[in-house]
């Protein structure tokens, strides 16, 4: 578990390629998998457009960046990777989803191999019980977006995880530039429990006429420094992200009503109104 060379990454989506991206910036070898290519060539595109700014910015060498460039490989075939030393699965937030690839990473790596999750809310514990035998190797490993340029890991052991998997992962955070913090395992852990509400508040506040979305926004960045308002960050997030973040958490933490999505973050997801990546969510993108 030691000298980690080379990482597979389960899902090429905005959290899996800025893995990626880390990874090889770090010296891994890293190998995207996904299965849609056009995901992949997305990726691909983000990453080349990432290195050639570091570049012109002069905080990376051009052959800094080729190396990088040598060290990503993007394939729609787990099997591909299957010589890898640590996976990561940053699929779809959906617990079956994840239960179906975490059977497919036990079969497809060695034994030794940690088996790692970006899940930004599901238990990992439950994540766990997908692979009968491998429990001991499960984590979450949830990294934040823009993954280059956010410091946090933070680190989330399941009941059955081992001392060596939780270390190996501390290391591994670190090799990468990154500061690894433990929550327990509960739904939300520690970063979504504070974060989602205060997003969902801000739409309570936004459909209850205390200010439009604009000035909800100035409000918190100018009074509480934040470097996006809520509106703007779960945009930036993702709305459907937030409210399926929420729904784990409504589920995993005794039904509490203080976790329901906001109708308003609701409705949006439902007429396709994403944020950033649909062009169009609280805010509009697409306008000039
Ligand atoms: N990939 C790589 N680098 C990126 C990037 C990306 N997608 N987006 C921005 N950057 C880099 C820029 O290149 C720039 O680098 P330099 O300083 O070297 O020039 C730096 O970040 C700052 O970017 P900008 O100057 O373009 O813009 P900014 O100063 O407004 O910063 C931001 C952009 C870093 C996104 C900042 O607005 C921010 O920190 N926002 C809050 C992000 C946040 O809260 N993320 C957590 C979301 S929650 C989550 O991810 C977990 C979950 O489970 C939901």
């Amino acid at each position: 578990m030691s000298d980690v060379s080379h990482i597979a990454v389960i899902g090429a989506g905005t959290m899996g390629s800025g893995i990626a991206l880390t990874s090889a910036l770090g010296g891994k070898q890293c190998t995207l998998i996904d299965v849609q290519q056009s995901q992949l060539e997305t990726a691909r595109a983000y990453h080349d457009k990432q290195l050639s700014k570091l570049v012109a910015k002069e905080k990376l060498s051009a052959e800094d960046a080729t190396n990088a460039q040598s060290l990503l490989s993007y394939t729609t075939e787990m099997g591909d990777a299957s010589d890898a030393d640590w996976a990561i699965e940053a699929a779809t937030e959906n617990v079956e989803v994840k239960k179906t690839l975490f059977q497919l990473m036990r079969d497809t790596f060695n034994d030794e191999v940690v088996l790692a999750t970006n899940t930004s809310s599901i238990s990992i514990s439950d994540l766990a019980t997908a692979v009968e035998g491998a429990e001991d190797r499960v984590i979450g490993m949830h990294f934040f977006n823009p993954v280059p340029v956010m410091k946090l890991v933070e680190v989330i052991k399941g009941v059955k995880t081992s001392e060596a998997t939780t270390n190996a992962t501390i290391a591994l955070s670190e090799a990468l530039g990154k500061i690894p913090v433990p929550a327990n395992d509960f739904a939300g852990f520690v970063s979504n429990r504070v974060l989602m509400p205060m997003i969902n508040e801000a739409f309570h506040a936004w459909e209850d006429g205390v200010a439009d979305p604009e000035a909800i926004d100035s409000i918190m960045k100018l009074g509480c420094a934040f470097p996006m308002g809520p509106l703007r960050l779960a945009d930036y997030i993702g709305l459907d992200v937030c409210r399926d973040i929420m729904m784990v958490m409504y589920n995993g933490l005794n039904e509490n009503p203080k976790y329901l999505p906001n109708q308003k973050l609701v409705d949006l997801v439902e007429a396709g109104k994403l944020g950033d990546k649909s062009g169009e969510g609280v805010y509009n993108y697409t306008k000039e």
